[in-house]
């Protein structure tokens, strides 16, 4: 028996990876966290399979419902919304099963912020303007931020920042970066990235807060950064006509002339 985490992607249902669709199907038993995993997942699910939303349960309730399937034999399906690596609470699922000696595997998922870039049709990444993307977020009423992961020190970098958890704290990410990156940087926030309701708010830092209404409050993303202009940068050397590169050797002194993949 085998408890299978498998990242559920960020909201549209055909957002789920293969493997992740054929390790449901498979399994007799899924928990799902309710509150973001699409409930049309469920329908990947065998025939008569237990299908419990743990969205109302406490983390020893979980464990509780995964080592009951394991006593029984059953394989699990445990979905978590967009991929498992970033705010996923499997950590400390995982840590509690391998000290039941409960197998585990892993599938990873589309993450929200991929989907968000995608909904822009934006690369986070353009040459000469930002050459990382950081993951984030602000305090929240049941988690602090270590010392030095604050808004300030990421903005320091000017990298693109894809901020979660946070369009409640809309106001302090605006007053924590404007003073790295200026009032003129540009900010999408994305509600619901990949549902049906989806929305995109563009603008500045200096004028985003009286963008979002009231009702976006929740699932969203805030991405802040130079290169959401989607302008002013340069072109990668990747495809450059002169670049010398393995794929392509640009004379016969190149080193990667003669080159061939093992
Ligand atoms: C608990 S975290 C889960 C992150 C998830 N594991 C991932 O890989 O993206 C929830 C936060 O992710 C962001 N999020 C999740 N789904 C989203 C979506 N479809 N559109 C925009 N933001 C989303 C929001 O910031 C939300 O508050």
């Amino acid at each position: 028996m085998t408890v299978h985490f498998i990242g559920a992607g960020p909201g549209a249902p055909d957002l789920l990876t293969l493997r992740g669709r054929d390790i449901i199907a498979s399994c007799a038993v899924c928990l799902y966290a309710g509150s973001l995993v699409p409930e049309a997942l469920l329908a990947h699910c065998p025939e008569g399979a237990t299908i419990v939303n743990t969205a109302p349960m406490d983390l020893d309730a979980i464990i509780a419902e995964i080592e009951a399937a394991h006593a029984a034999g059953h394989d699990v399906a445990r979905l978590h919304s967009g991929d498992l690596s970033v705010w996923s609470a499997m950590g400390e699922q995982m840590r509690r099963l391998r000290a039941l000696g409960i197998p585990v595997s892993v599938t990873p998922g589309v993450p929200a912020f991929a989907a968000a870039a995608a909904a822009l049709g934006a690369e986070l990444t353009l040459p000469g303007l930002a050459q990382s993307v950081v993951l984030t977020r602000t305090p929240g009423r049941a988690s602090s931020m270590p010392e030095g992961e604050t808004l300030a020190n990421f903005a320091a970098t000017g990298a693109t920042l894809a901020i979660h958890l946070s369009v409640q704290n809309l106001s302090r990410v605006v007053s924590d970066l404007s003073p790295a990156y200026g009032p003129d940087c540009p900010v999408a926030v994305v509600y619901r990235a990949s549902w049906p309701d989806q929305q995109i708010i563009r603008g500045t830092l200096a004028d985003i807060g009286n963008r979002v209404g009231a009702g976006i409050t929740r699932t969203t993303l805030i991405l802040v950064g130079p290169a959401l202009a989607g302008e002013g940068f340069d072109e990668s050397c990747l495809y450059s006509v002169d670049y010398d590169r393995r794929y392509r050797p640009q004379s016969a002194g190149s080193p990667w002339q003669g080159w061939k993949e093992d």
